[in-house]
């Protein structure tokens, strides 16, 4: 008797020792503990997306990385207390390295979708500005007037990025129009300049920037219809990583709480150039300019 309950110890303490051992990287329960052993957190982003993840040529290395998510990202690896790693990928690549488990995260303007629900734990919202409250079309100098409604935009050659809202938002409501993908939204924007497509559909605060910094784009007039559900933004983490997602929605509350959403925002506007100041109703108002039409960016589509 005495023998089988040393057996059954033993056997228990082995059967610990080895659990202690396993490696935990494919188990996804487990995964705010190996990145807090490992004392790094590794987060995806796609910095074509001023002002939320972009570079600033000015400097090198991670320190390239900034605006808003990147701050937040720099926020939730400061309370878990490991250093953060910066990956820098397109954005479909993005999504599929949360799914692969390569990256503890992204973090890269995601909003809602029914897909991303589906296939990934997504973290609470978290307040992104004003950047994903409307989503709207821009086009080039020339084009003033022309591209206002679903009807004038029948046959015309829309332009989106792959795996984003944008892409789901033009399949929804244009859907006679010719959807045309990019990976990257500043090649995007040199196709626009091209010709490759006659608008590009881009996120109201992204739109801003892309304006502020290139004289040729203007707001050709059009928006989506967007979902609440839509307008803010959310972390991408890997299925079942329930531990890291509850942690990581502690510290969006934190961070909520502390106001600095508002700050961040405000620094990565700084940051991207944009120059925009906001009329009572919170919508922005783009600086008119002396060409014609200018003013159409404000005369917001139903
Ligand atoms: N919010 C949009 C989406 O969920 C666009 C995000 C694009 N982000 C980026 N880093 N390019 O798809």
């Amino acid at each position: 008797m005495k023998k089988m309950i040393a057996f059954a110890l033993a056997t228990i303490m082995t059967l610990g020792l080895l659990a202690g051992c396993q490696p935990a990287a494919n188990n996804a329960a487990n995964n705010e503990y190996d990145l807090v052993a490992a004392g790094k957190l590794t987060v995806a982003l796609s910095p074509d997306f001023s002002p939320m993840e972009f570079v600033d040529p000015s400097k090198t290395g991670q320190d390239q990385f900034v605006g808003f998510d990147v701050s937040l990202a720099k926020f939730i690896a400061q309370e878990l207390g490991v250093t953060l790693e910066i990956k820098p990928m397109d954005f479909d690549a993005c999504q599929a390295a949360v799914g692969t488990g390569k990256v503890d995260m992204s973090i890269s303007g995601y909003s809602w979708t029914e897909k991303r629900e589906k296939n990934y734990n997504l973290s609470d919202y978290y307040y992104a500005g004003e950047n994903e409250t409307e989503q709207v079309l821009i086009t080039l100098k020339g084009n003033e007037g022309k591209y206002t409604t679903a009807d004038a935009l029948k046959g015309v050659k829309v332009g989106a990025q792959g795996a984003s809202l944008q892409e789901e938002l033009v399949k929804a409501q244009l859907p006679d129009s010719e959807l045309v993908l990019y990976t990257d939204i500043n090649t995007g924007l040199q196709q626009l300049k091209k010709g490759d497509f006659e608008v590009m559909a881009v996120a109201i605060g992204n739109a801003n920037a892309l304006i502020n910094n290139n004289p040729e784009a203007i707001m050709s007039g059009f928006q989506f219809v967007v979902d609440e559900k839509e307008a803010n933004n959310l972390i991408l983490l890997q299925k079942g990583d329930d531990k890291l997602t509850e942690k990581v929605n502690e510290i969006l509350a934190k961070a909520k709480d502390a106001g600095y959403y508002e700050t961040w925002y405000e620094e990565a506007q700084n940051t991207a150039g944009v120059d925009i100041s906001y009329d009572a109703d919170g919508n922005p108002i783009v600086p008119e300019d002396d060409s014609t039409g200018a003013a159409d960016s404000t005369g917001a589509a139903e």
